[in-house]
């Protein structure tokens, strides 16, 4: 099974793939996450993508297809990736991976989201550095430990008003015409992802299982 979710920062995308990684045993990609894991080797290119981030613009398609092709040589069960593709190039090489390995795209659920509620949430947003559990400071009530791990949390540093609105720039002008590409495709399944965490979750549960009858 592969699903792609594609949606506006702070959309959900992370805490949906969580949830359906938590009850289905999907194996959860995220092209962020991995980013901000490279930059711990703290050399030339990690240098490089930590300014494209501040940015809010792409990292090269480059770096990204090599994440995501060595993610899929050790995956052995369903896929969610959560910020990949990104935008035609990346969705155009990531089709040509699938037809190499037999396998298509069975989902890609689209997270419809106003740009004032994506940055609302993106405040709030704590991740805790350990397990990358996503939190909001909204239901956090000044508890600041993570509750899985216990590790301190932290606020992401692309996370401030400046950075979100040229990250959302950036998804409008490159990323946002996946949805018609897609939709053409017949794959595409809006979810209004205003709604509460739990109630996105069941609209995506209801694709799911309508398609798997
Ligand atoms: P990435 O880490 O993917 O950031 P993003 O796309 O901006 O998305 P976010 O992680 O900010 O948000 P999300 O949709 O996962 O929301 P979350 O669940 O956390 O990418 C970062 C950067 O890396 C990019 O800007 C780019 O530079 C680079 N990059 C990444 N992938 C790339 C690629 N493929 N190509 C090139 N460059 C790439 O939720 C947000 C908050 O809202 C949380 O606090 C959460 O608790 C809360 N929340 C979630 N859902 C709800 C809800 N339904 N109701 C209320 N609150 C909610």
């Amino acid at each position: 099974m592969n699903i792609i979710l594609l949606a506006p920062p702070a959309a959900g995308k992370g805490t949906q793939a969580s949830l359906l990684t938590k009850k289905y045993g999907f194996k959860h990609i995220s092209t962020g996450e991995l980013l901000r894991k490279s930059l711990e080797a703290n050399d030339a290119v990690s240098l490089e993508i930590k300014e494209t981030m501040q940015a809010g613009k792409l990292v090269s398609d480059a770096i990204i297809l090599q994440l995501i092709e060595k993610e899929f040589l050790v995956a052995e069960q369903g896929i969610i990736l959560d910020g990949f593709p990104r935008n035609k190039t990346q969705a155009l090489k990531y089709a040509e991976l699938l037809t190499s390995l037999g396998q298509e795209i069975d989902y890609v659920f689209y997270l419809a989201v106003p740009k004032a509620v994506a940055m609302e949430r993106i405040f709030g947003r704590r991740t805790c550095p350990s397990c990358g559990k996503i939190y909001n400071s909204r239901a956090l009530e000044n508890k600041e430990k993570c509750m899985d791990c216990n590790t301190a949390l932290v606020k992401r540093e692309d996370d401030t008003e400046e950075t979100f609105d040229l990250r959302y720039e950036t998804y409008i002008k490159e990323t946002s015409p996946l949805i018609a590409f897609y939709q053409e495709q017949g794959l595409l399944y809006e979810i209004d992802a205003s709604l509460s965490t739990e109630e996105v979750f069941a609209s995506i549960e209801k694709v799911l299982s309508k398609e798997s009858e």
